[in-house]
């Protein structure tokens, strides 16, 4: 079971989704439209000062990159060029709001695919320049740190994990545009491990994963799995940072993988006997991992005072953030802490325009990163999130007590 507080923010999303009382009318606060296209979702929503969301809308590309077996740049650039208008639209519209209502366009512009954030961006400067709205250009990751605000006051200071299949970061958050990183991964994001294994694995052809994303399709197959049939190792114990490694991970999985394939005497591409096991042992590699490597930078925080003594929390967010294994694992070390637990729920973990426009609202309120339409703003692929203090954690040198990560199916 979460903590009271994961519980609170199911209960207040229920309540928001269920009974909204200003859903599709404008209301008088400032609204903001938020445009996402930095990788496989086209994502708008427009959102009012409060957080209400007053429409939405996203088209998916998951299933035609799961069909080619990952993501092609431009694959996802003509997906996003054919949807983004109807999109956007589709949120205008469930809102009931004109363009000339809103108070500004928040808009991904790094760090993304480039060909996919070129075209959220290059729309989005057309629409404001067309309708006279100040511009807001957002940093991806922050959007997914922020988006716990929404649903719930969370002050700052507090310490998030973003994990998603492009990113793996452990950061402070210390007000809407200040952020300290204490680490990032060294190779490979846990979602594009787990996507690599399941296409590895070839779990599009098991009859319950065809249409689920890698990281699902695991996380569904080890609820029958078991973990302990195969140990791999956790890596970089014998280095003491919050970076993450996840490339040896994957490497010993598939060196499991092919193993297995000639013992059982089957060709690559057929699936194992055992792979709801690999999948299992899988995902908690990966979990204890990030549990390891997060409980150093809750210890790295307490000794430098960067957390409040009252109610200091730890955030959960990014597509991985879904798996409930992982949310778990998560949970036995902020226990072991005495910091609390927020994860939004699966549907703002992952990729929307929701999480933008929020992020917009933030910086609205705060008068911060605001640009007249006519700016030209460029996108940046890659692009690292706050103050680099992974060198001060890794000087620290903080040895971790060992925690058992022992999570039933
Ligand atoms: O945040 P997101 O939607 O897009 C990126 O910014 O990357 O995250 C997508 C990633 C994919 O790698 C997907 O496999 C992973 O999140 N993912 C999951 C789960 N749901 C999505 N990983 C583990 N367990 C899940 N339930
Ligand atoms: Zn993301």
């Amino acid at each position: 079971m979460f903590p009271t507080k994961v519980r609170n923010v199911h209960r207040l999303l229920k309540f928001r989704h269920t009974v909204s009382p200003s859903a599709g009318k404008a209301s008088c606060s400032r609204l903001v439209l938020g445009i996402e296209t930095s990788c496989d979702e086209t994502g708008a929503a427009v959102l009012d000062e409060t957080g209400e969301i007053l429409g939405e809308a996203l088209h998916s590309q998951k299933e035609v990159h799961l069909r080619t077996g990952g993501i092609i740049p431009t694959v996802a650039q003509q997906l996003h060029r054919e949807n983004i208008q109807r999109v956007v639209q589709e949120a205008l519209e469930r809102s009931n709001v004109e363009p000339r209502q809103l108070s500004a366009v928040a808009t991904t512009v790094k760090p993304g695919l480039g060909l996919s954030l070129g075209i959220g961006l290059e729309f989005s400067q057309r629409f404001v320049r067309q309708h006279h709205k100040p511009f807001i250009p957002i940093h991806h990751m922050e959007a997914h740190a922020l988006t716990v605000r929404m649903l719930q006051p969370v002050p700052f200071p507090f310490l998030v994990l973003l994990v998603s299949g492009g990113h793996s970061l452990l950061a402070v958050a210390r007000g809407v545009d200040d952020f300290m990183l204490l680490g990032h991964t060294l190779d490979e994001a846990p979602g594009d491990t787990l996507d690599k294994v399941a296409r590895r694995l070839s779990l599009i052809k098991h009859p319950q994963c065809s249409t689920l994303s890698g990281g699902q399709a695991v996380e569904l197959l080890a609820k029958d799995g078991d973990r302990t049939r195969f140990p791999f190792r956790t890596p970089m114990g014998q280095t003491y940072d919050c970076c993450f490694s996840f490339a040896g991970i994957r490497n010993q999985v598939t060196t499991t993988i092919i193993k297995k394939e000639v013992e059982e005497g089957v060709e690559q591409g057929t699936l194992l006997s055992c792979v709801n096991d690999i999948a299992a042992a899988t995902q908690h590699t990966v979990a204890s991992h990030l549990a390891k490597r997060t409980h150093r930078a809750v210890m790295f925080c307490k000794a430098n005072g960067l957390l409040p003594s009252d109610n200091p929390t730890l955030v959960l967010s990014g597509g991985v953030a879904s798996n409930q294994y992982i949310r778990k694992a998560l949970t036995i070390i902020t226990e072991a802490t005495g910091l609390h637990l927020l994860c939004p729920p699966a549907k703002f973990c992952t990729d929307n325009g929701v999480m933008i426009a929020w992020n917009g609202v933030e910086r609205l309120r705060e008068g911060k990163g605001i640009l007249p339409p006519n700016v030209d703003v460029i996108y940046e692929p890659k692009a690292p999130l706050g103050v680099d203090m992974t060198a001060e954690v890794k000087a620290a040198a903080i040895k971790v007590p060992s925690v058992k990560i022992k999570i039933p199916n």
